[in-house]
């Protein structure tokens, strides 16, 4: 089906390979996502494997996107890509495929930041997600705390000092025994365990903070994970790790959630703006969603996409991909991967 502007989005920037199709920043018209299993049998992602299998299979995704959209690549009016952050080698296979394949075509070519993509990912089904809000964004390489009062213009209030939230549950997963990635098997695990059962602490939260303070916003995650592999090796050396898994799960999923949901409403509370938009892999988590809406109570709203869009995906990447084309951001013919890329248009609010 033609017509509207078309932007083909290309995602590689860790373990899924995937590509989307979407129409006037709006319309998904094919939507293929390959998460890549390999990285199961070494308990986490291997650099070199991620770069590999996205190279055997893009130009197939790119296809049975196009396939869905019933379009041929000569119908996409522009390709916009993840240029980081991300694994170096991975962020390549992306990259180079889209810059050639712009040349080749002649299209516009965009590059858009991972992170941002989390961020336009809820907009893509809501058509209400959209700034101001307060952003939380809890990927597996990242933890962000933004004020957004306009798509474009994000102002960091906190992130984390050490693990990002979803490299939390990644790793106290794999104390506990479990699958990568760990935060669908800890969630799944806690729903028939008992928080209260074993209680850790919430890392960087206390009732004495002041905005002030330079541990009032970020997070911290490192010393909760110490805590639960202290924790665990108590339980197992006491030979009742199989009875304990799910309490111990549980326990430590509520000690994240609350220190998320409270570090959030720290924010709403002091700009004034009871709108929360979740993003990122670890916002698929039912506990962390269902606790920010009851926490910011009637008045408030919480966006977030479904499961499927808040992990890794190319219509995420399209979608801001379309706002960049609009303000004429095109990628200049050098555009490379950045394993660390900044953040476009983010500031400091603490500096301000
Ligand atoms: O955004 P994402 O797909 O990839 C990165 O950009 O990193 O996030 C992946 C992270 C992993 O750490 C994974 O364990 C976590 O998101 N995650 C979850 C859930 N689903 C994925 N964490 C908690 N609960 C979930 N249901
Ligand atoms: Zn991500």
């Amino acid at each position: 089906m033609k017509g509207g502007r078309l932007i083909l989005g290309i995602e590689s920037s860790c373990d899924e390979t995937s590509a989307a199709v979407l129409r006037d920043g709006r319309q998904i018209l094919g939507h293929v996502i390959l998460s890549q299993d390999v990285h199961r049998i070494w308990g986490g992602v291997v650099p070199e494997l991620a770069a590999r299998a996205h190279l055997t299979v893009i130009d197939e995704v790119v296809d049975a996107a196009l396939d869905e959209a019933e379009l041929e690549l000569e119908d996409v009016d522009a390709i916009g890509v993840t240029t980081g952050p991300g694994l170096i080698g991975a962020l390549l296979v992306g990259v180079s495929w889209a810059k050639a394949t712009a040349f080749a075509l002649d299209r516009p070519l965009v590059g858009v930041h991972h992170m941002e993509g989390h961020l336009f990912a809820p907009s893509l089904e809501d058509p209400a997600a959209e700034p101001p809000f307060i952003a939380l964004l809890v990927s597996g390489g990242h933890t962000l705390l933004l004020h957004v009062p306009e798509w474009g213009r994000y102002r960091l209030l906190g992130q984390t000092r050490d693990d990002a939230a979803g490299e939390a549950f990644d790793k106290v997963a794999k104390l506990l025994g479990l699958d990568y990635p760990g935060g669908p098997e800890i969630e799944r695990l806690a729903r028939s365990g008992d928080p209260a059962r074993h209680r850790f602490p919430r890392p960087m939260l206390r009732g004495n903070q002041t905005p002030g303070d330079p541990d009032y916003w970020d997070v911290s995650f490192s010393g909760l994970k110490t805590a639960v592999s202290i924790r665990v090796a108590e339980v197992e050396e006491a030979g009742r790790l199989d009875e304990e898994r799910p309490h111990l799960a549980a326990g430590f999923q509520a000690a994240v959630v609350d220190t998320l949901v409270s570090k959030t409403l720290r924010a709403t509370e002091a700009l004034g703006v009871p709108r929360v938009l979740l993003g990122g892999g670890v916002s698929a988590n039912g506990p962390l969603r269902q606790e920010m809406r009851a926490r910011l109570g009637p008045d408030g709203k919480v966006f977030h996409a479904t499961p499927r869009l808040s992990l890794d995906n190319g219509a995420m990447i399209a979608r801001a991909a379309h706002f960049h084309l609009d303000a004429g951001r095109i990628a200049p013919p050098e555009l490379t991967a950045n394993a660390a890329l900044p953040f476009p248009g983010l500031t400091d609010a603490r500096s301000e």
